[in-house]
């Protein structure tokens, strides 16, 4: 029997102006991002900017659904739009803001755990690492500079 510790490391930043500019902007875009969520049922408010590494950027929202399982979560929006239109292109940095309808939450929102496997795929593929960001309504910033402190144990291709 043996006992293994997995490390996660994580940049904290307390506010957007701490960022560099570029990812400060995409913090600006998944902001407006955000305000086309479609959202009737949870009334959480989820936005996504994706910078890739030909310069453009991919916004997505959540989009639910009367039919709860169709909906779709912001991040997923945003990597599958770029995924078929720039299946070339790499990932560099994917910002999440989310905001519930009530009043402003502090906790930074971190992707929920299907949208870490679709994460997981594309930086994989592309063999480079993806930066994360993510942010409550205020508050401080996360930063992760790859999936893997988000996903240990990844479940891969090379395991089918
Ligand atoms: N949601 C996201 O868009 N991303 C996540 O990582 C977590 C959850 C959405 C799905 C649903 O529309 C709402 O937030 C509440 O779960």
């Amino acid at each position: 029997m043996k006992e293994i510790t997995i490390t996660s490391q994580f940049v904290i930043y307390d506010a957007i102006e701490e960022l560099p500019v570029d990812t400060q902007n995409l913090f600006e875009q998944a902001l407006k991002a955000q305000k086309n969520a479609y959202a009737p049922y949870s009334k959480f408010r989820v936005g996504v900017a994706i910078s890739l590494d030909n310069g453009e950027i991919v916004l997505g929202s959540n989009q639910e659904n009367a039919a709860y399982p169709s909906g779709l979560c912001a991040e997923r929006v945003a990597l599958y739009q770029a995924a078929s239109n720039f299946p070339e292109s790499k990932i560099l940095k994917i910002v999440i803001t989310a905001a519930p309808e009530a009043t402003g939450i502090p906790a930074p929102i971190p992707p929920c755990g299907s949208c870490r496997q679709s994460i997981a795929e594309y930086e994989i593929k592309q063999e480079a690492p993806i930066e994360i960001y993510f942010m409550g309504e205020i508050g401080k910033i996360y930063k992760s500079e790859s999936l893997k402190n988000l996903l240990p144990l990844i479940f891969n291709k090379k395991l089918l």
